[in-house]
């Protein structure tokens, strides 16, 4: 399976009742393996996750910490844009010249990185001294 069709059936059990926005996100680890996730929003709204928190959510949980492919796509005119919120947890686990493609559910894509997602990116050499 492709990380598109992962994606794309996990965005089916998008919980999006309040956006009716349903998000699919699939990321290939350093093993090969692929995770997914999809949003989950809450009636309390702030409370709602989006789909690439839950992909890296089910990562984390398997053992993996090393995104090498991401691929995010919803019912959008132009492909997804991530949030900021997101571009930094992918930047977590994902070197910068990790390709993330974001499409839309028509077969539009584009292919960026996750240094051009979040340019200037706060981590873990800015605590240091
Ligand atoms: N959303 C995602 O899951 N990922 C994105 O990259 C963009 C936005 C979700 C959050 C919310 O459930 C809905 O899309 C509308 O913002």
């Amino acid at each position: 399976m492709t990380l598109r069709e992962a994606a794309m059936q996990v965005r089916e059990n998008a919980h999006a009742p309040y956006s009716n926005f349903k998000v699919g996100a699939a990321i290939r680890a350093a093993s090969g393996t692929v995770y997914v996730g999809c949003n989950v929003e809450n009636v309390a709204y702030p409370e709602g996750t989006c789909a690439e928190a839950g992909a890296i959510a089910a990562m984390v949980a398997a053992g993996e910490t090393v995104i090498t492919e991401a691929y995010v796509v919803a019912g959008s005119p132009t492909p997804v844009p991530p949030c900021g919120g997101c571009r930094q947890k992918l930047a977590e686990f994902g070197a910068g010249d990790v390709a993330v493609t974001l499409a839309t559910t028509s077969g539009v894509e584009k292919t960026t990185t996750i240094a051009d997602l979040l340019p200037g990116r706060f981590d873990a050499g800015h605590m240091e001294g």
